[in-house]
């Protein structure tokens, strides 16, 4: 079983040393946890893929250390708009903004990263989290780590060690958990941007608000060539069903609450949007594994900053086949 360890200056060291001979860790990051491989080594995405069972069409983010490195792996032009969201959000020093912007962008030719983190577009999606476990663990492992949401694929989201854990119980595993002393601080995964051209479109509405955004998602796509797999309909699954928008729980049913619509768990008493998304993930799997009737009713939410994310996420995590 994936050994939970203390994310200190010992622990680093033995994930950077996992990473380097091309096995895998879960890792915590401001949004959720990843599970973390070198993106350099074909082995250790091919592993990813498998223990995530990830369809092969979905592409991974890659995550570096400071900004300055996207240049090794993008082509990222001088003056263009994917130059200014760097500069205004992966080096910005407002700790709110930070960490939680994946762009989308032209993959450099001749990297070193394994081909199959370059998609059929030539793209590649890059993260620079400001959270520092994170920030130290990819310096020390000296490569970009490739690095999905540390689940099985199409399962909730981990935002503690302990999810990812449950998550993997009985399965092909991380051979270790780093483990941060709180949850992630946001709950939610990355905002993505593509950023390839001078429009920009949200691929994923994520923990981070970006103004200079259109704010229209991308139509859903559920081709073989999807842009953005996190947009599949089904995603973000507990194994409750979820009913949407309810003011009161049914006999039958365990209530996620929001604001004044209260229920065995309350996202944020008092209606704030971002405690609310940071609870949402722990919640779920908190009701999901307390639920005997497998029926969980939720508040609605409202449509407006951090809300959209979340409503999408409850929208996929509902969803049925027809
Ligand atoms: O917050 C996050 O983004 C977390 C942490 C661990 O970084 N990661 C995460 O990864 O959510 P994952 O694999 O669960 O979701 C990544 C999403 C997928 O929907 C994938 O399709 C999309 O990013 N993606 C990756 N590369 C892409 C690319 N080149 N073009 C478009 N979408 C891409
Ligand atoms: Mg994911």
């Amino acid at each position: 079983m994936a050994e939970i360890i203390p994310s200190d200056q010992q622990g680093i060291n033995r994930a950077s040393t996992i990473i380097k001979q091309g096995g895998l860790i879960a890792m915590p990051t401001e949004t959720v946890y990843g599970l973390a491989g070198n993106a350099y080594n074909d082995d250790a995405i091919r592993l990813i893929y498998q223990t995530k069972n990830r369809p092969a069409n979905n592409p991974l983010i890659v995550h570096i250390a400071k900004p300055d490195d996207a240049y090794q792996l993008a082509d990222i032009k001088t003056g263009s708009i994917a130059e200014q969201l760097i500069q205004n959000y992966w080096h910005h020093d407002n700790p709110d903004n930070n960490g939680a912007l994946t762009l989308v962008l032209n993959a450099k030719p001749n990297s070193r990263l394994s081909k199959s983190l370059i998609t059929y577009q030539n793209s590649i999606a890059i993260r620079c989290p400001h959270h520092p476990i994170a920030k130290q663990l990819i310096a020390a492992s000296n490569v970009p780590l490739a690095a999905p949401s540390a689940n099985i694929s199409g399962a909730l989201s981990p935002t503690r060690a302990v999810h990812v854990l449950q998550n993997f119980l009985g399965k092909k595993q991380p051979e270790l958990i780093l483990d941060d002393a709180s949850p992630c601080r946001f709950g939610l995964e990355s905002t993505i941007i593509d950023a390839r051209y001078q429009h920009l479109t949200i691929l994923r509405h994520g923990s981070l608000h970006v103004p200079e955004t259109n704010m229209k998602a991308e139509m859903e796509q559920e081709t073989e060539n999807i842009i953005a797999p996190g947009m599949l309909s089904a995603h973000y699954q507990p194994k409750s069903r979820l009913r949407l928008n309810a003011t009161m729980s049914e006999t039958d049913e365990l209530m996620l609450g929001f604001g004044a619509y209260d229920g065995d768990l309350n996202l944020s008493e008092t209606g704030d949007l971002t405690e609310a998304a940071y609870h949402f993930y722990d919640y779920l799997h908190q009701l999901d594994s307390m639920s005997v009737h497998e029926k969980i009713a939720v508040a609605p939410i409202p449509h407006q900053d951090i809300g959209i994310a979340l409503n999408d996420r409850l929208q996929r995590a509902s969803y049925t086949e027809q």
